[in-house]
């Protein structure tokens, strides 16, 4: 039996791309074009999709996506950039159905922490709140309130046991300010609690159904507090787990002690996906570091995702090393500067659907079991998604998008003076020199291929990134479409589905007031 290397030994995949290449552009211009001819290639923003009679409602969208053997419920990846993803952004984001990819340019121990950080935190429990003792009066509950903005404060003795909880708002600091917490709490007898074990979809059940439940304290088995479910936060969860944890990515380099030092620890933590992160994914070093993680996940379900790429060779050559998914972009994130540096680089939307046609016929033409699709860079609105989910991209992955959340790593450390969040690119001047002063990643790199910026902060992800799955459902819904595969086949299908603006026509998909 032929297996992916085998193929790979027999087939030109050069040669191969080159055929799936030439059928490509005979199919968008209706001619054979010949090698070096300049060639018309479109970035996101320059197409809108021609919506299509529609039965589907909003919310009866399904955003599901598989990525290898891994399943996600939304197709959202947070990019393993120093400013990005961190345990508390992979936490989040698992919460919501996605996954974030704990990034790899930190040391080894590091990155292990963050990912088992994330793997043992469930998704919307606060924990360790603010707390009060039952004998603070409540003057020192105004204090948290107005230094914190807390107003519901979970009561603790000395040894630990959850007393019950102070909500501000039933107290007058004013009248009350010299009394004790006890005496205004409302003690755990009246509360409803639920068992640290409980799945989360009983949670969630439970404070949707239930009268009095808009606060959930979780109570492990002594009796002392978990943590809080606030049910405002969980009516919009939609958690995604792996192997009873949450999903969970992280990123590494071609070297081979990436597998060694960080991969093979994370595995036995339950890690779901493993990115091989380069800038220039064709090229023999990742092909080879796809291959050796390939052995080393084994029978395992976790999933190799390889890139970036933005050639069909590049995708063939990674997937018979046995990539379950190419990650394509080269070029067009919001911080890079790769293209005006080097010349390099791809407009994204022909990038993703000409790599969606070579998915669709390189079995055919170069005998190559393909790897799903990731679109990385320059997808930062929700149409952006939708656009590029309907080009052929299983999942998007985000930067500049995520770096606005308060769970981003540069929120966290950094904050806000502004209202804005700083990031820079990992192979930013900041970045490359914060390498080289830890002596160990800033090799041979001196020329910055990106830059910094910032974006507006958006508070925590729960607060705005339904909204933005609301907004992708929307646009699936307006071509008819319930999953992104209906999607996909709306686009391929219909004659006229894609509109190449012109510059008023981008001018009119924008307000103007
Ligand atoms: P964004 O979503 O448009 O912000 O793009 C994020 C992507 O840009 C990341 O996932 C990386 O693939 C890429 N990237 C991150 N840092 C740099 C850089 O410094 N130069 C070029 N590309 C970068």
């Amino acid at each position: 039996m032929m297996t992916r290397e085998t193929v790979c030994v027999y087939e030109d995949i050069t040669a191969s791309a080159q055929r799936i290449e030439r059928k490509y552009w005979k199919m968008v211009l209706g001619r054979v074009v010949g090698p070096g001819c300049p060639l018309p290639a479109y970035a996101l923003p320059e197409l809108s999709i021609m919506p299509g009679h529609s039965e589907v409602h909003p919310n009866d969208v399904n955003l599901g996506t598989r990525l290898g053997c891994v399943s996600l419920k939304i197709p959202f990846l947070s990019a393993p950039m120093g400013d990005v993803t961190g345990a508390e952004m992979a936490i989040a984001l698992s919460g919501h159905g996605g996954c974030g990819v704990v990034y790899r340019f930190q040391r080894v121990q590091d990155q292990i922490g963050s990912v088992k950080e994330a793997l043992r935190r469930r998704p919307f429990l606060v924990e360790n709140p603010k707390s009060l003792r039952p004998d603070d009066t409540v003057r020192e509950a105004q204090r948290i309130l107005d230094e914190f903005g807390f107003s519901t404060i979970p009561v603790i003795t000395e040894s630990g046991a959850f007393e019950g909880i102070m909500f501000t708002d039933k107290v007058s600091f004013k009248e009350h300010g010299e009394d004790l917490v006890s005496v205004w709490m409302k003690s755990v007898s009246e509360l409803k609690t639920v068992r640290a074990n409980t799945p989360f979809n009983e949670v969630q059940q439970r404070s949707r159904n239930e009268q009095e439940c808009s606060i959930l304290p979780v109570l492990n088995d002594d009796s002392s507090l978990a943590g809080f479910y606030f049910m405002k936060d969980t009516a919009d969860a939609n958690p995604v787990t792996y192997e009873g944890k949450p999903l969970v990515g992280m990123a590494i380099n071609d070297r081979e002690e990436d597998i060694t030092e960080r991969v093979i620890p994370c595995l036995d933590l339950g890690v779901g996906i493993v990115v091989i992160d380069s800038s220039h994914g064709n090229c023999r070093a990742v092909i080879d570091q796809v291959s050796r993680l390939k052995k080393v996940i084994g029978n395992r379900n976790v999933c190799i995702v390889a890139g970036n790429v933005a050639d069909i060779d590049g995708y063939l050559r990674l997937s018979a090393a046995g990539a379950d998914v190419v990650k394509l972009g080269i070029g067009p994130g919001s911080i890079c500067t790769t293209s005006i540096g080097t010349g390099i680089g791809y407009p994204m939307f022909t990038l993703i659907q000409k790599i969606s046609f070579a998915r669709r016929y390189s079995k055919r033409i170069a005998g190559i079991v393909t790897a799903d699709i990731v679109a990385d860079g320059s997808i930062n609105t929700p149409g952006d998604v939708v656009k590029a989910l309907a080009a052929g991209a299983d999942a998007i992955m985000g930067g500049k998008m995520f770096v606005a959340a308060s769970e981003s790593v540069s929120f966290l450390v950094n904050g806000t003076t502004d209202g804005t969040v700083s990031y820079s690119g990992e192979a930013s001047e900041k970045a490359i020199r914060a390498r080289s002063a830890e002596n160990r990643y800033g090799k041979g790199k001196r020329a910055a291929e990106g830059v910094s910026g910032s974006v507006r902060h958006l508070g925590p992800l729960r607060k705005w990134f339904p909204k933005v799955l609301e907004l992708v459902c929307g646009g699936l819904a307006h071509t008819g479409s319930n999953t992104i595969a209906e999607l996909q086949t709306y686009c391929l299908e219909t004659i006229g589905a894609w509109a190449i603006l012109t510059p008023a026509g981008r001018e009119q998909n924008a307000p103007r007031v």
